[in-house]
């Protein structure tokens, strides 16, 4: 076995060691509320700071609170199952699998079989710069609180800036990993596969396939399951002095009416104010100078959920119907690619409310009427940490949907 294998052994343990901020003992629990009130007090635990809910029904919970949170359980009556036994203990093996994994070889600084970081994603976006310079223009949205351009991608074939957009975004909330691959997967389907000219032959893409890249590099190199941004707030657990603000509760519109906490140590606090992070607020000031968006995509994980307005409240959109039959639309040629299927409404409907999301304040604010949030799938019992294998399987079975939406808008 040559020298090798310890080299690479050593290298993971480095690896592990890396991760200061430890999950061991961490569960997830998975609920099965039935009646009216097990599912009113499920969605009330939902800001509670020492929760944190990987989706509607699972729920991460530490050591220390695991018997008396099972005991409120058991008290509402409410069933649950295991679903990950030491959250610690997966991440490591995920991780381990990931080192251990073979490069795809494709000659580009882009793979689909691992995730990839920060800079490797900045240095893709250079290189199809370079490489097709009439079609791709590669700049930043802004900066992130950290220091970080946050990067765009406009694709365009020509037309002076004058066609219909469509827009996406990926990665608002950090430890989501498929979503900024799925980002990536759509830019490299746009720009380097001839068969997707269609595409973009009358139609511009604006892509951002990592909005929080403060949250995402913290997610990669310290705490796997960090969602939110990296500002500073007010100090709440150990030496952490960046609490963070989940930024898809921080865009200001119905700004903190539901489904968002107001303390800073909540998974889903709002921020001090609307647009307090200067993520959000470059959507906001790329989104309303730009009238020629007819389309908004915003991705997300897991759960398999193809989301309209509103997350605010449970009334729907006068042109529901419009928003709704493309979503199903898309759906069905995920699910004819081998998908499974996603629930298609509105996210108050299908979900929960949430005010001072992404979508809702594009729909709402700068009229883009189709405004959608699409949650890819996890995998299995790993949540987030859909495992590196499946990232090629799961982006190439979502293009279908992605290429119904963008027919759809050259069709207008
Ligand atoms: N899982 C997403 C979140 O919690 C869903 C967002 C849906 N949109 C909304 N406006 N609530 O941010
Ligand atoms: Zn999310």
């Amino acid at each position: 076995m040559g020298r090798v294998l310890p080299l690479l052994l050593v290298a993971c343990l480095a690896v592990l060691a890396a991760g200061h901020k430890s999950l061991e003992g961490y569960r997830v629990y998975r609920l099965q509320p039935i009646t009216t009130e097990q599912f009113e007090w499920v969605r009330g635990m939902q800001h509670d700071p020492a929760l944190d809910f990987w989706s509607n029904s699972d729920v991460m919970v530490s050591p220390e609170r695991q018997e008396t949170f099972l005991d409120q359980l058991q008290r509402e009556g409410i069933q649950w199952e295991t679903l990950v036994n030491d959250v610690q203990m997966t991440i490591d093996a995920e991780k381990m699998r990931q080192l251990m994994a073979s490069p795809d070889g494709m000659g580009r600084a882009i793979s689909f079989t691992k995730y990839n970081r920060y800079d490797e994603i900045q240095a893709y976006l250079q290189e199809l710069a370079s490489s097709y310079p009439s079609i791709v223009t590669v700049g930043s949205l802004g900066t992130s609180s950290e220091g970080r351009a946050i990067p765009l991608i406009k694709i365009s074939t020509g037309g002076n800036g004058n066609r219909p957009v469509v827009f996406v975004d990926a990665g608002i909330h950090a430890r989501e990993w498929i979503a900024p691959a799925m980002a990536l997967y759509i830019i490299q389907q746009l720009v380097e596969n001839p068969s997707n000219a269609d595409l973009i032959a009358n139609v511009d893409w604006h892509i951002v396939p990592l909005l929080n890249p403060d949250g995402y590099e913290y997610s990669q190199t310290s705490y796997r399951l960090w969602r939110k941004t990296r500002s500073v707030t007010t100090r709440c657990t150990g030496s952490d002095t960046k609490n963070g603000v989940d930024a898809n509760r921080n865009f200001d519109f119905h700004w903190m009416e539901v489904g968002a906490s107001s303390s800073p140590c909540s998974e889903t606090y709002a921020g001090p104010r609307g647009f307090s992070e200067p993520e959000t607020a470059a959507l906001r000031d790329y989104v309303s100078s730009n009238r020629n968006i007819k389309l908004y995509l915003t991705f997300h994980s897991y759960g398999n959920y193809l989301l309209y307005p509103w997350g605010y409240t449970s009334t729907l959109p006068s042109d529901w119907r419009a928003l709704d039959d493309l979503a199903r639309k898309a759906n069905a040629a995920q699910v004819a690619a081998g998908g499974s299927s996603y629930a298609v409404g509105s996210s108050t409907n299908v979900l929960y409310a949430a005010a001072g999301g992404s979508d809702d304040w594009v729909k709402g604010v700068a009229g883009v009427d189709l405004s959608y949030t699409i949650e890819l799938p996890g995998g299995g019992i790993y949540g987030f940490d859909l495992p590196a294998s499946a990232i090629s399987r799961t982006v190439s079975t979502f293009w279908p949907a992605v290429r119904v939406y963008g027919e759809y808008i050259a069709a207008l």
